[in-house]
């Protein structure tokens, strides 16, 4: 009996061991079980040589000792002879065609069955960039034994911004608290800390934010520094520079002057102080992220200066020390009786140039915010003398939240490849956040809002993983194609059997279309909750302000449905350039997928299918709903090639997916109906519960609002 017991118990621990949490992320360096692959790699791969010694390269080491150990049950050699090692990694520093950070992998061929690979970079991070490269082909099955490859990162800003408060709640977060203990810190460094480094480092990630952008002044204090220190000398090894947000304030707020007025002196001599406090605790300190006039937020405005003399006193302040500032343009007043589409582009354009040139502008990918799929931001390409920053979302705060699949790599590709015809056609966005349309070499970047807490999976959903994995590979290189990105992903997490790869990525790449179309199909946007932005609520008319309100987006009434933003509404079109406005300003010929955005729509008005609009309404938030039906048969194909423990939490969320999207549309439909006065089309699914059911929902403890 007591040994039955023991036995249970070890059979316990060993599952438990075994158990898929989900905490590796991608970086699974499980054996390899196709046996042809893995004596391939363990002939080929047995000494490795490591050039330098510095912090970053012990990193290198040990992730290639762990790696080759876990994934070819071989440990690897590490030797000083660079000519017996079948890896070498080696610094060039006048190596021709790389970047700081790029490096470049070559295999050469020592015999005929024998080869060696070259790996040069220029600085020791290009070769943690490249050994997670190499482990990711090991990963997923890749020849290495003719590779030719350079790789430069297409942007040189990389950064993750955390709307993370120092009491550790997450705004917008759905994956836990924070995974940043300020109470613990400096005395205490969380594995966490070096786990969530390696994997940023892992996909090229090279700067977080650690700060909300509702920014805390007590984040600048001295103690607090302290705290920050510790996470940027953890940080550091693996190639990441952390930031904070300033809040516009603090000299107020922590000692007491009389104003924040950028162009007062002793404001001005306050903010230089701070930075060289800072940089003299943390030498490479990148530079402050600011939201100003914003939703409550200070700034030089208060002051009657403009945002431009509000970045350029802190850009002032850090520019000795190299030092950057990233200024936030989703900027909507309160005041302005105007299309919020339209604010952040009349209030920056007409200061683009007058930026000291250590300053981004960080504008999101859309007008409005974040939503399912919005056009791109008119600021791009409208500002050539301005370095400008995307900011992307990866918590899905509009996107389902944690309960939903949503591939977000398939919604970036979108953005980066829309072109802005702002220097003719091909100037895309992408040309433009990489600096090469407008010459901005040296600054250029892209950040996203992270979707990290302290769940036991990082980011609640095991999908949203894939999330942050995709901006930091796109970020890298943007011309990868999400379908490269979800199949690296799925071959790194989940399998390499390519039945289950097929089916998961499948899934994935559906994902994105079906969430439109079951929440905002057609161009609708901004119609979920209220506050904590959850479930549908296109009724919505309570808020304070008019543009906080769905009904101030989808203008529904008994002619139609959608917001006129041409020349007989509020003109938001003439924002863009003469040729994208083609592609937008005929409702008739108008890219579907924006209609509603730019266009008020009369219910009968004739769709490209063929059907009315209300018709085809119906038949798109139907078609969403159907779409997360064939994920979950997707999904079931992946129950034999994955653990349980995964195949079980992603079935429960799917199902949970369907009752939203079901809601989604039964809920938006019958509010629309009671405009259009219009028959569901016949054989149409019966909504679930009357539309007052729908009204009377309230999630008072939904996650991620508030502070
Ligand atoms: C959204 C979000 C806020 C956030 C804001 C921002 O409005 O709901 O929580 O603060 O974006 O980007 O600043």
């Amino acid at each position: 009996m007591k040994y039955k017991y023991i036995f249970l118990l070890i059979l316990l621990q060993i599952q438990l061991l075994y158990a898929e949490n989900g905490y590796r992320l991608w970086l699974r360096y499980d054996k390899i079980n196709n046996n042809k692959t893995l004596s391939y790699y363990q002939n080929s791969i047995k000494k490795i040589f490591i050039e330098t010694s510095t912090p970053t390269s012990k990193v290198l080491k040990e992730e290639m000792r762990n790696g080759i150990t876990g994934l070819l049950h071989q440990s690897p050699i590490f030797t000083n002879d660079r000519l017996e090692a079948d890896i070498i990694f080696s610094i060039n520093t006048k190596a021709k065609n790389l970047s700081e950070e790029g490096f470049t992998l070559q295999s050469k061929k020592i015999t005929k069955n024998r080869f060696k690979i070259i790996v040069n970079a220029k600085k020791d991070i290009g070769l943690l960039y490249a050994g997670f490269e190499l482990l990711r082909m090991i990963q997923t099955a890749q020849k290495i034994d003719s590779l030719n490859t350079i790789s430069n990162p297409s942007l040189s800003l990389r950064i993750l911004n955390h709307w993370d408060n120092l009491n550790r709640h997450v705004e917008r977060g759905y994956a836990g608290i924070s995974i940043f203990n300020w109470h613990n810190l400096p005395a205490y460094i969380d594995q966490r800390y070096i786990d969530y480094a390696r994997a940023n480092a892992s996909i090229g990630i090279n700067g977080t934010v650690v700060t909300n952008v509702n920014a805390n002044a007590t984040i600048l204090t001295h103690a607090y520094l302290l705290k920050t220190k510790a996470l940027a000398d953890a940080f550091r090894p693996y190639g990441i520079k952390v930031y904070l947000t300033a809040k516009f304030s603090a000299p107020i707020e922590i000692d007491h002057l009389k104003t924040a007025d950028p162009l007062n002196p002793e404001v001005q001599k306050w903010w230089q102080n701070k930075a060289k406090e800072i940089y003299e605790l943390i030498p490479d300190f990148g530079g402050f992220l600011v939201k100003a006039n914003s939703e409550g937020q200070p700034g030089p405005q208060n002051y009657n200066r403009t945002h431009a003399d509000g970045a350029n006193m802190l850009a002032d302040a850090v520019a000795p020390f190299k030092g950057i500032i990233i200024w936030r343009a989703f900027v909507y007043s309160n005041d302005t009786p105007e299309d919020r589409f339209k604010q952040a582009y009349n209030e920056f354009k007409p200061l683009d140039g007058s930026f000291r040139n250590n300053v981004l502008l960080q504008v999101k990918n859309g007008p409005i915010d974040f939503q399912p799929r919005e056009p791109f931001h008119p600021l791009f390409g409208a500002m050539p003398n301005t370095p400008i920053m995307m900011e992307l979302q990866l918590t899905q705060e509009y996107l389902g939240q944690a309960t939903q699949l949503v591939f977000e790599a398939p919604m970036f590709k979108e953005i980066l490849n829309a072109d802005t015809y702002a220097k003719g056609a091909n100037s895309t966005v992408a040309s433009v956040i990489d600096g090469s349309l407008f010459n901005h070499k040296a600054l250029n970047g892209c950040s996203s809002v992270a979707n990290i807490g302290n769940d036991i999976n990082w980011c609640g959903h095991p999908f949203a993983q894939a999330n942050w994995y995709a901006f930091g590979r796109l970020a890298w290189n943007t011309n990868l194609s999400s379908e490269a990105i979800a199949t690296e992903w799925t071959k790194q997490t989940f399998s390499t059997a390519p039945p289950i790869v097929a089916s998961i990525t499948k899934m994935m790449l559906n994902s994105y279309d079906a969430m439109v179309e079951y929440m905002t199909p057609l161009g609708l946007h901004h119609i979920m909750g209220n506050n904590n932005h959850y479930g549908p609520m296109p009724w919505g008319n309570t808020l304070a302000r008019a543009d906080w309100n769905p009904v101030y987006y989808h203008k529904a009434d008994s002619m139609g449905i959608g917001f006129n933003r041409t020349v007989s509404g509020t003109n938001a079109l003439d924002q863009y350039s003469k040729q994208v406005q083609k592609n937008w300003i005929d409702s008739n010929s108008c890219d579907e997928k924006y209609l509603l955005w730019f266009h008020h729509i009369s219910w009968n008005h004739r769709m490209k299918s063929g059907r009315t609009l209300w018709n085809e309404l119906c038949f798109k938030y139907n078609d969403g709903v159907e779409a997360v039906k064939k994920m979950q048969a997707l999904w079931q194909h992946a129950q034999n090639g994955i653990d349980a423990e995964r195949f079980h939490q992603v079935e429960q969320l799917l199902s949970i997916q369907l009752t939203e999207a079901e809601w989604w549309r039964d809920a938006c439909l019958l509010y629309f109906q009671t405009f259009s006065k219009e028959p569901f089309p016949i054989n149409y699914p019966k909504p679930k519960y009357s539309l007052a059911y729908y009204q009377s929902l309230q999630f008072p403890y939904a996650p991620g609002g508030g502070q």
